[in-house]
């Protein structure tokens, strides 16, 4: 049975968002309890919950608990305070399309109830309903891609990741570390390689963390160490997260992602992104057209407050980058392995 630590889900009354810290990990485990809209603003920019999926639930449940403490039995005010919520936690990230999904399914149920004439208490209610279903649908989909994903491994192979695509990044067993979990079930005995993936180190905070918790044979490398490992024949398949795949195909995912997928071409390594389709975005027609996250030049000369670089020198700091499609070997998603040319085949997957 796998055990993966919930980053996002709500504490036992349902009054609060209960987080992780994930900046704390590995060396703390700390939990946040959360009903005010500028914490939760704060939680998802600062990424104490991060991931994709994740974040869309943190969203979700956030928007929950901050409008069930609202007073109020007009419902015109609560839909004022509603809508003021959603489009404020809205602009917390911009580029994984999971908390727009998340919010907008949540404005989508308030639309629904709302002709239904509903009350403040059912109103919710219906709110609380949407964020729970939002929460199990995610916690299903590790399953399912992570069994998609299997089909296209085998026994004692060695897998390079990036970032975190696990178990702290989704409510149930990630999305690119699925597949991985399900093989060690089956004693498949993978050599997992996890970049480091600077500036934050999801990679050797997060995913040697949970790997290792796990029992799984994980070894971090730096992330300039991927074409060297390759070329040393360790690599047998790329499994990666997304944070949002445009209707071309091609896929941001945390910068550092496409650097990977050019030198697993090169090296005729099979390159996959694993993700729910929630994080396809049919409205964005190419990659061009993803908004990539600039963040604190900070995090880069004084990560984790250790001062490498001089005080005075600029960084810049895009959290993420696009792949483009034709580097995709497959798009592995819970309805399905997709594969090229994605302009059809993603098409096809939403008619
Ligand atoms: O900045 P982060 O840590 O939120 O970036 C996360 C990633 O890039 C993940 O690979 C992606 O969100 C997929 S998580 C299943």
């Amino acid at each position: 049975m796998i055990k993966t630590v919930i980053p996002a889900k709500l504490n036992e009354e349902k009054t609060k968002l209960e987080l992780i810290d994930q900046t704390l990990l590995p060396n703390k485990e700390v939990f946040l309890y959360l009903d005010e809209r500028e914490k939760i603003f704060e939680a998802i920019k600062m990424l104490r919950v991060r991931g994709a999926p994740a974040i869309g639930v943190a969203a979700a449940y956030g928007l929950y608990v901050c409008m069930n403490k609202m007073d109020t039995d007009s419902l015109s005010e609560f839909k004022k305070e509603f809508y003021e919520t959603k489009d404020y936690l809205a602009t917390s990230r911009p580029t994984a399309v999971n908390l727009f999904w998340a919010l907008d399914r949540m404005q989508n149920r308030f639309e629904e109830e709302e002709n239904n004439s509903l009350n403040v208490i059912e109103m919710k209610q219906a709110l609380l309903d949407e964020s729970e279903k939002i929460f199990a649908e995610d916690q299903a989909m590790g399953k399912a891609i992570g069994e998609y994903g299997l089909e296209l491994l085998k026994p004692k192979m060695g897998l390079l990741t990036h970032c975190n695509a696990g178990g702290i990044a989704t409510s149930g067993i990630g999305t690119a570390l699925a597949p991985m979990y399900l093989g060690h079930e089956k004693d498949y005995d993978f050599k997992v390689y996890a970049d480091e993936t600077r500036p934050l180190l999801q990679g050797s905070r997060l995913t040697a963390y949970e790997l290792n918790k796990a029992g799984i044979d994980v070894t971090i490398i730096c992330d300039n160490m991927a074409s060297l490992v390759m070329k040393e024949g360790k690599i047998d398949a790329v499994l990666v997260g997304c944070d949002r795949i445009a209707a071309n195909g091609d896929t941001a995912n945390k910068i550092g992602t496409s650097g990977v997928a050019i030198l697993a071409k090169e090296y005729g390594i099979p390159m996959y992104i694993l993700g729910p389709t929630s994080t396809i975005d049919m409205n964005t027609k190419t990659g061009n057209d993803i908004e990539i996250e600039l963040r604190d030049e900070e995090e880069i000369g004084n990560g984790f407050g250790l001062r490498t670089a001089p005080k005075e020198v600029k960084a810049y700091n895009p959290a993420f980058d696009v792949t483009d499609a034709k580097y995709i070997t497959a798009i592995i998603t819970e309805k399905g392995i997709i594969r090229p040319p994605y302009k059809e085949s993603l098409k096809k997957l939403f008619e």
